[in-house]
């Protein structure tokens, strides 16, 4: 007897869940920084070039192994590819899910902080932020307290299912985080001198251009896909047959770039707005970190006219955006336990929380542990994630099953040409352009 499986209830909500684990901490904090980093302007063209040529034919390919497997990141490759060695490339997805966990839970403990500051108007009191950011940093108990509170809050959505946590939850969650960031970008685009910002933004600045401009972008857009582990996949495999998985995929990575360019809009208007000296700002933008979202930022807030309430907002909407990215996280490791181990929600969520507590321990504690699980993952794990998947679909995988998938069993009409020219790129495109962000990782 075969346990009925899971699916997503609605159409909106298959989107919204799909779009939150995307839309996380890189839109907000990796983004601004990376485009100022990369010169403005050119860095988004190279970017959207990169989410339509890699992103978008990877996220499809996750989309179709989940969706015809129906099954858990390692499960997939279990059942497409039986008696192979290819399910390791599922069992390294799950383990980058479980080390992202491990260091992302502790900035997702800050916001949380930031957040309860701001609204007890503590952050508005603060006159250094610096100084503020590392007391925190200092105190280990309580970025240790903070981290668990996220942790459980994720395991408390992964609790209650796939319909009623993950779906639900991201059904309000996402509209209200939309309307946030519509509210802040108007916000800070009628400061005075916003315009400033919004021309480095968008004006392309060819001198800033770096030749790396095109690995980082590349980079950048995994990331924020939540491309090469299997999360995209996992998710899949709870979308139902009439999903539309290549429009599916542009309406996720078209959602996910409008907000990184919301955020970029939002901290790039405020931080010329607000400072009579550039040359400083731009350099902190570039640096990025943490620096960024938890000291330039609520210094900046500061200055403005109802301080407490924009910094709350942001924080909140911060907090949230990482909420749908680590539940999709968790529920990848989750899924993973529950079908290979057939152990209840219950039973997997004890290990998962237990073991992901262990990891962002010692990240609260040792920046180095917390820099090492950041580049495993991101520099190691997504990567060579990517490469496989991208290679078992292009030259492993058999073509009805992509043509199937693509098209809905025939009832959706893309030409074979389509096919061919996607097939294309998963074979050569998208795995040399990997492999040129990997070694580009090993040597950087
Ligand atoms: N995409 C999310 C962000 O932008 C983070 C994330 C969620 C992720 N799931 C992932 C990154 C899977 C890599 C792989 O913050």
């Amino acid at each position: 007897m075969r346990e009925k499986r899971s699916q997503f209830g609605s159409k909106l909500g298959m989107i919204a869940a799909a779009a939150g684990s995307a839309v996380g901490l890189g839109n907000i904090w990796r983004f601004p920084s990376e485009t100022a980093d990369g010169g403005g302007a050119i860095f988004i063209l190279v970017y959207i070039f990169c989410i339509l040529l890699f992103g978008v034919p990877l996220m499809v390919a996750e989309f179709l192994l989940g969706r015809s497997s129906r099954a858990n990141a390692a499960g997939a490759f279990h059942k497409l590819a039986a008696g192979t060695q290819w399910k390791w490339v599922g069992r390294v997805g799950v383990l980058s899910g479980f080390v992202i966990l491990g260091f992302y839970m502790v900035v997702c403990g800050w916001t949380l902080d930031y957040f309860f500051q701001s609204i007890t108007g503590n952050i508005v009191n603060a006159t250094d932020f610096g100084a503020h950011f590392s007391s925190l940093l200092d105190n280990k108990i309580k970025q240790i307290l903070l981290m668990l509170v996220f942790l459980l809050l994720t395991a408390y959505f992964i609790y209650a299912g796939v319909q009623k946590g993950i779906e639900s939850s991201a059904k309000v969650m996402m509209p209200l985080l939309f309307l946030l960031l519509i509210v802040m970008s108007i916000r800070a685009m009628t400061l005075n001198g916003a315009g400033e910002g919004l021309a480095f933004l968008f004006k392309p600045n060819l001198a800033e251009v770096k030749s790396t401009v095109f690995i980082d972008a590349m980079g950048q857009a995994f990331f924020s896909l939540s491309l090469g582990m299997g999360c995209m996949l996992t998710y899949a495999s709870y979308f139902n047959k009439e999903t539309n998985l290549i429009k599916t995929s542009i309406q996720v990575s078209i959602l996910d770039t409008i907000v990184a360019l919301m955020a970029g809009i939002i901290i790039f208007s405020s931080a010329f707005a607000l400072t009579n000296n550039t040359d400083t700002i731009v350099s902190e933008l570039v640096a990025g970190g943490p620096g960024l979202l938890f000291i330039t930022i609520p210094d900046l807030f500061n200055q403005m006219p109802g301080s407490a309430i924009w910094s709350s907002l942001f924080f909140l909407l911060l907090a949230i955006a990482a909420l749908t990215s680590t539940i999709s996280l968790m529920e990848v490791v989750t899924a993973y336990l529950l079908e290979e181990y057939k152990m209840t929600r219950k039973r997997a969520l004890q290990y998962i929380v237990s073991g992901v507590f262990v990891l962002g321990v010692f990240s609260a504690i040792s920046s180095g542990f917390f820099n090492f699980l950041d580049i495993i993952s991101a520099k190691f794990m997504m990567p060579i994630g990517g490469l496989f998947i991208s290679l078992f679909v292009g030259w492993y995988l058999d073509k009805k099953i992509i043509q199937v998938e693509i098209t809905n069993d025939g009832s959706l009409r893309f030409g074979i040409g389509f096919l061919k020219a996607y097939s294309f790129i998963l074979k050569f495109l998208a795995p040399a352009g990997i492999l040129v962000i990997f070694l580009y990782g090993l040597l950087g």
